[in-house]
């Protein structure tokens, strides 16, 4: 394609500069996005007088027919085009002649591209966001149904203290909401229009950049121009919400390929989210959860490149800037397909209470208990803890639970052990006391269900 800006050269690039100064092979997906902010800008031109109506008529109604054959396929792109706002101005001109040559005045690629990556991440996140509700929506489902499933808690991963499933899954529920309020966040802060900075200082036409805002869905426009083309920070904003977001996923899928193995066997993946090994028949692998799981180095990295290709950029803009695509749209794709994957595997699992119980039922995760049964019947919390580490200390020297330890044994710990000790101790009891707000008691969990399950349903 001919140079839209030849002139002060001819414009005649060697073929392998051109190539790798091309960004048409990326910045195709901001078609859509490119083409709406240029019909804005010939309304507000034409608004100002600074363009004839019927010249932005014409200007409008070859856009629009730009828009749909691109659409539906009539149109494709010229991989010989330097980026896609040069491809969309080059075929307007073919297509209304000199008159789409005025498309361009009072602004700049600088600007018309800083909008456009705005407006693209504006809709992505509409999308990215519906994704992850849906995922709220799958694990707050999940929680439900396993409400009552008790398992053991891990510190250290080390059995800790009993909680249930439920509980459990909607800790990871209440992290995929804060990541939609992170993404929230950003929106709002990238919901300012930087189109009118033109090339970095503004322009001598009298333009309205905030009609030309408003016709776009902005709530304000940039209040510097060379701010406004040189601003990426919304970009590496939603690139570390995302980054947020992959790494909570990353941390369930670990959880969910463990979870699978025949030493937890706490849940099945459906088959239609496993793969079999090639060689041993017995295999059912959890490459869902561990490609998540490896995805998330490369969103991390994508975070990396960009905060690392704008730390050294003076003012305006540089073309290093041109970088910032790749980065931005692969962790859009990657986290995208994560969602995709992650939330239908969640929904589709099967768990296995009974092998969590099992696991519950050793590792004396009710010790906690135990001391707070004492402390309940008067000694210090201190000196039950002691005691009760004491107790546990006997049961495995003498290979048995503190269920089973009968309770003559106990009182020659103490006396305060009393016959309602084992109804205290019991893995049920030991959940369904944890009434405090936010603990893994029924009340509590139900209240947490619940609360996904409006965050997942906004509407509703
Ligand atoms: N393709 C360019 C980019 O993505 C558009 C802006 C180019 N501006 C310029 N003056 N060369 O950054």
């Amino acid at each position: 394609m001919a140079k839209l800006w030849a002139g002060r050269t001819d414009g005649a690039l060697d073929q392998t500069a051109d190539d790798f100064n091309s960004s048409i092979r990326f910045d195709s997906r901001m078609y859509r996005q490119d083409i709406t902010g240029s019909i804005a800008h010939a309304k507000m031109l034409a608004s100002r007088g600074i363009l004839d109506p019927a010249d932005a008529e014409a200007i409008t109604a070859g856009l629009t027919s730009i828009l749909s054959d691109l659409e539906d396929g009539t149109l494709t792109f010229d991989p010989s085009a330097e980026d896609i706002h040069m491809f969309v101005e080059q075929v307007l001109t073919e297509r209304i002649g000199d008159v789409g040559k005025k498309l361009h005045t009072a602004r700049s690629r600088n600007d018309q591209v800083a909008l456009d990556l705005r407006m693209y991440l504006r809709d992505v996140c509409a999308d990215i966001s519906a994704k992850i509700r849906a995922l709220i929506d799958a694990v707050a489902d999940q929680a439900a149904l396993n409400r009552s499933a008790i398992l053991p808690g891990y510190t250290h991963l080390q059995r800790a203290q009993p909680v249930t499933f439920g509980h459990h899954l909607s800790a990871y529920g209440m992290m995929f909401a804060r990541d939609l309020g992170r993404i929230r966040d950003a929106v709002a802060r990238m919901d300012v229009s930087p189109i009118g900075s033109c090339a970095l200082a503004g322009t001598t036409y009298d333009t309205d950049r905030r009609l030309e805002a408003s016709l776009l869905g902005f709530g304000s426009i940039s209040l510097n121009s060379m701010d406004g083309v040189s601003d990426r920070d919304f970009a590496l904003e939603l690139l570390s919400a995302f980054s947020i977001t992959m790494m909570h996923l990353s941390r369930f899928a670990e959880e969910v390929v463990f979870w699978s193995s025949w030493e937890f066997k706490f849940i099945e993946l459906d088959d239609a989210y496993t793969t079999g090994s090639s060689i041993m028949p017995q295999k059912k692998n959890p490459d869902m959860a561990e490609l998540v799981r490896g995805k998330t180095g490369r969103v991390y990295g994508d975070l990396m490149a960009l905060l690392t290709t704008l730390k050294g950029l003076p003012l305006a803009y540089n073309k290093d800037m041109q970088e910032d695509k790749e980065a931005v749209f692969d962790a859009v794709d990657t986290l995208s397909m994560c969602l995709d994957v992650f939330a239908p595997m969640i929904r589709t699992m099967r768990t296995l209470p009974d092998n969590m119980r099992n696991a519950a039922g050793r590792g004396f995760i009710n010790a906690t208990d135990l001391a707070d049964y004492l402390t309940k019947k008067g000694l210090p919390f201190r000196s039950a803890y002691k005691l009760s580490g004491e107790i546990v200390a006997h049961c495995i020297a003498n290979r048995t639970v503190l269920e089973d330890l009968p309770l003559s044994v106990y009182r020659a710990f103490s006396p305060l052990f009393e016959e309602d000790l084992y109804q205290d101790i019991s893995l049920t009891a030991c959940v369904e006391k944890r009434i405090s707000e936010g603990g893994t008691g029924p009340a509590s969990v139900a209240a947490e269900i619940e609360y996904l399950k409006r965050i997942a349903h906004p509407e509703d």
